[in-house]
């Protein structure tokens, strides 16, 4: 299962194309099932349907926890760095977390939650989220978690869509300089909500909460009144483990399904080959459980292979830029996965912050979420890594379950800005816009996946035509990513960005249309179209393209009710960087709007804008290009 040398890579890479249920049966076997499977896989991509290890039973949290009692029950499972570096960092063993999952899933047992149930959990990055993902995995029930920084609204709309009984809070949150109120805004949530039955609430900055009689619990009044036994649930391989939601092109954020089995073996193998993670060895993932890759690459893969994942509350740049370092230093850290955004933000503060603290753990670092420009792929590398620590350019999706291209760390020859090669078990092909299969070496187009692997989405939620449409229906017959990309004369991949309406803003994926939705909503507001420019430091900034009822009298402040209109629907992630007042959008005779003049504007490229002859009125592209900012 463990590759360590590029020969053994090429092997398995071999094998995993010519006998695909072999290679992934042998891997399968390394983990504890209750059965076995009685078919690796079967699949028809027309109609969206793939299953994997159809038949067998286990429950991933005996992958995570009780298999490692016995041997490693009192190695770190999870070390927790909290917000305040004054405040004091906690380590909690596999024993330990074993007992705080199975006693809070008997929580969850005790208050109704069934296996099937959708339990949606809205806590900061705090060892407690580990905690009620693991529970709910421990008892069958499919947990929604979502990410701290969204609304009230975007709540709701998840826990409406997956119809929670359940939601796991917390009073408040650490966030930098800022106690966020958590517990609040999930009570603004519940009142568009009726499924939920009980709200439990964990303390944690003690922030005022209102407690509804009947509905909302403490946690730790609730701990302390159940057992620490709790039997795992034996789930079918193909059975949900969890929703995530994210946003596509068009309309509301889906639910990403993922299942217990295929999941478990995908997140876990990519772990340990892509990290190359050596047992004791302290890795650390910056990124937030609320989204992918805090459930796979903080949660699942580091615990299924027993590895100590720290988990960090606060954020890079508080109480200064020099956090992350320190952090390295303090709790000597191993590998280190983190966000071309970030590393931007962190460069922009230059070396001070870097100097003076001793790196010397670090043997491995990854970059995941966007595109990695060359420059902070050299910094990262130099400054960071000290030129001797391999980087994994990651690329993967939500949708993807785990890490598809990447460099296997200080295996893979590695290119500046290029994820490389793909795992074993993935066949990455590029189509042109005809879905014709672009073959050979140096040649660039859409990125497809021709078969499936077991961490592929296997639905979303509630919808199933929504996933054949969404993934499977562009280029029939492949798993259409949404990503553009190049192969180079050596076969080495590299990513170029998303090719349909979604943003990647700082590492966040956000839709056009949602944000679109979201501006529509003011009063004021006739029309808005937005587009994505480059920014130097989120990758993507959020440019929106605004038809106002009537000329703002205060176009300032037009902006800023503009913009706390779209924080209060979606959340201040999507919150637009730049607002231009227009008086028409560039729409073809069919009502469409040409997305690539804005595109184009948003950059500043005005020379060259194409053929704008198919427009309803060429004029407003002229007014529109005078008011840019
Ligand atoms: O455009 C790609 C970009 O992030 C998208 C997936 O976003 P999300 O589902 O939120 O998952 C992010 C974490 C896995 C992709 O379609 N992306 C992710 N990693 C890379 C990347 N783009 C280029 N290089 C990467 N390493």
């Amino acid at each position: 299962m463990r590759i360590k040398t590029f020969e053994a890579y090429q092997i398995a890479y071999r094998q995993s194309v010519e006998d695909p249920e072999g290679f992934w049966a042998e891997v399968a076997q390394q983990f504890q099932w209750r059965k076995p499977w009685k078919k690796v896989l079967s699949w028809n991509f027309n109609e969206a349907n793939v299953k994997w290890f159809e038949g067998g039973v286990l429950n991933i949290t005996e992958n995570a926890l009780d298999r490692h009692l016995a041997q490693i029950g009192n190695q770190p499972a999870i070390i927790w760095e909290p917000n305040d570096p004054e405040d004091k960092a906690v380590s909690i063993s596999y024993n330990v977390l074993h007992d705080r999952v199975c006693r809070f899933a008997n929580v969850l047992k005790k208050h109704g939650v069934k296996k099937g149930d959708r339990v949606c959990i809205y806590l900061p990055m705090v060892p407690e989220l580990t905690v009620a993902v693991l529970a709910c995995a421990r008892i069958g029930a499919i947990h929604s978690v979502v990410f701290g920084g969204f609304s009230a609204k975007s709540i709701a709309d998840r826990i409406n869509d997956a119809e929670c009984n359940m939601v796991i809070t917390s009073d408040g949150a650490y966030r930098g300089s800022k106690v966020i109120p958590m517990k609040e805004t999930v009570d603004a949530a519940l009142d568009q909500c009726r499924s939920v039955k009980h709200v439990i609430v964990m303390t944690r900055t003690r922030t005022p909460v209102s407690m509804l009689k009947g509905r909302d619990l403490w946690w730790e009044e609730e701990v302390k009144h159940v057992d620490s036994v709790c039997a795992a649930e034996p789930m079918d391989a193909e059975d949900p483990l969890f929703i995530l939601y994210t946003s596509g092109s068009t309309g509301k954020p889906k639910g990403v399904v993922h299942t217990c089995g295929g999941y478990m073996v995908y997140a876990a193998y990519t772990f340990a080959n892509v990290f190359q993670y050596e047992p004791e060895e302290v890795y650390f993932c910056t990124a937030d459980i609320g989204w992918i890759t805090g459930h796979s690459y903080i949660v699942y893969g580091p615990l299924c292979t027993g590895a100590t994942s720290l988990i960090f509350e606060g954020v890079p740049t508080y109480p200064d830029a020099s956090r992350l370092w320190q952090i390295v230093e303090k709790h000597q850290v191993n590998i280190l996965y983190t966000a071309p955004t970030a590393i931007r933000s962190l460069m922009s503060f230059g070396l001070d912050y870097v100097k003076g603290h001793d790196l010397s753990s670090l043997k491995k670092l990854g970059s995941v979420g966007e595109p990695i420009n060359e420059e902070a792929w050299h910094w990262f590398k130099t400054n960071i890594g000290s030129d001797n620590c391999p980087l994994a350019d990651t690329w993967w999706q939500t949708e993807t379950g785990g890490i598809m291209i990447s460099p296997l760390a200080g295996i893979t020859h590695e290119k500046p800005t290029f994820a490389t090669l793909p795992l074993p078990g993935i066949q990455p092909v590029i189509v042109d816009e005809n879905g014709k299969e672009i073959e050979g070496n140096g040649v660039s187009g859409n990125l497809c996946m021709k078969f499936p692997w077991p961490g592929i989405i296997r639905t979303t939620y509630g919808d199933h035509e929504r996933c054949k449409q969404t993934y499977f229906s562009t280029y029939p017959g492949m798993y259409f990513t949404g990503d553009g990309c190049l192969r180079d004369e050596d076969g080495y991949y590299r990513i170029t960005g998303r090719v349909d309406d979604v943003l990647n803003v700082s590492g966040h994926r956000i839709g056009t249309a949602e944000v679109e939705n979201a501006i529509n909503m003011h009063l004021g507001v006739v029309e808005s179209a937005v587009v994505g420019y480059t920014h130097d430091i989120k990758g993507q900034g959020i440019y929106a393209y605004v038809i106002a009822e009537s000329e703002p009298e205060d176009a300032e402040m037009f902006r800023k009710d503009i913009a706390a209109t779209v924080s209060r629907i979606i959340g201040p992630i999507a919150k637009p960087d730049k607002v231009q007042f227009v008086t028409g959008l560039p729409k073809t005779r069919s009502g469409k709007i040409m997305r690539r003049i804005l595109r184009k504007i948003s950059e500043g490229d005005m020379g060259n804008l194409g053929d704008i002859s198919t427009l309803l009125d060429p004029a407003v592209v002229e007014d529109i290009k005078r008011g840019a900012l």
